[in-house]
């Protein structure tokens, strides 16, 4: 690429993990329509086109219609892996060495498919990629809190047979009125069965959210999280006791929880010492992958090259990985940090 700002240079040189990816949002709407006519599924739009322009979102809700409906071409093993392949891809392309993904079962066992056939797809993409390209990777099972904990425990009862397949559960969908204490007991039930929890909170919701998914869930990380800055107090904790937050910039943008991405707090996040890194949420309907979400903070927020360093720092120390590999991907980054600042 010509003229190429030295900084995107060392973003995508740089090795990398992904805690925040919903699986069901890395559909492309050439995949949809693929899916689509190998399942004989209509879908209300006429073209590629037409899908891309129907991703104009106000709120999480008007997103969260259309990746509902979206996630409907998926009912196959083989359409679960196609999916999971392709996004593994991606990663691959952005130097993305670890990945952390989210599936929604809900979404999928309301229809009529089967959790296994979910389960068995994803799984087999995620080894492949590890054999193939060395990306390792934890699954994450996420309870829908629109739905009743009575759903979730249901869930989580279709999923008893698997749990050594789960590597932790998490919380996602509509979080206004769906506050962390509505699943107290099913978290608490989860925590009893050895999988850790993390849980969407603070991104449309209020910092309140933040303490009860802290508080009543145990929540490991934070996703999302940028609405902690309106409460110091809950600020101080989330440094004093390294939460990780998993933030993404270009989902808050298209989902108008900022309405500039030059006003996204990221900095302000790093300053206040917190464990924040840039993920891509739902790439496909958000406009980029991870590396596209980096390069647009650098850009619009003016990232430094130690901000960007430190970013994917906290995105190793986050993730799940046992100490000593993220002792090696640290010593990494240390050694390709160098090499930039030496302008190699
Ligand atoms: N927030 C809540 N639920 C979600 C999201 C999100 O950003 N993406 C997919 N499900
Ligand atoms: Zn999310």
């Amino acid at each position: 690429m010509m003229n190429e700002h030295p900084l995107d240079q060392l973003i995508r040189a740089l090795p990398k993990a992904e805690l925040h990816l919903h699986i069901e949002g890395s559909l492309e709407p050439e995949m949809m329509f693929a899916l689509a006519e190998r399942n004989e599924i209509e879908l209300p739009y006429a073209s590629v086109e037409e899908v891309r322009a129907a991703y104009n979102f106000t709120d999480l809700q008007s997103f969260l219609d259309l990746y509902y409906a979206g996630a409907g071409v998926l009912i196959t093993e083989q359409d679960f892996y196609d999916l999971t392949w392709a996004y593994l891809k991606r990663a691959q392309a952005d130097h993305i060495v670890h990945t952390e993904i989210f599936f929604d079962p809900q979404t999928h066992t309301a229809r009529g498919v089967e959790f296994t056939t979910v389960l068995s797809g994803i799984l087999r993409a995620l080894r492949q990629a590890e054999d193939q390209f060395g990306i390792t990777s934890k699954l994450i099972m996420c309870f829908l809190r629109h739905l009743s904990e009575e759903d979730g425990f249901a869930t989580l009862e279709l999923a008893m047979p698997y749990l050594d397949r789960i590597d932790g559960v998490g919380l996602d969908s509509g979080e206004r009125g769906n506050p962390p204490e509505k699943f107290a007991r099913l978290f608490a039930r989860c925590a009893e069965l050895g999988l850790p929890a993390v849980a969407h909170a603070g991104e449309e919701g209020p910092a309140e959210y933040i303490w009860q998914a802290l508080d009543l869930l145990n929540s490991r990380r934070i996703d999302h999280g940028v609405r902690c800055t309106e409460d110091p107090a809950l600020v101080a904790r989330l440094a004093a006791e390294r939460i990780p937050l998993t933030v993404c910039p270009l989902s808050n943008l298209k989902l108008c929880v900022v309405d500039d991405l030059a006003k996204h707090n990221l900095r302000e996040l790093l300053a206040a010492g917190l464990v924040a890194m840039v993920n891509s949420d739902d790439p496909a309907y958000f406009g980029g992958y991870l590396n596209q979400n980096l390069l647009a903070c650098r850009e619009k927020l003016a990232l430094t090259a130690a901000e960007i360093i430190q970013l994917v720092r906290n995105s190793i120390e986050a993730s799940w990985l046992p100490d000593d590999t993220k002792a090696f991907w640290q010593a990494e980054i240390t050694r390709i940090a160098a090499r930039h600042a030496q302008g190699e």
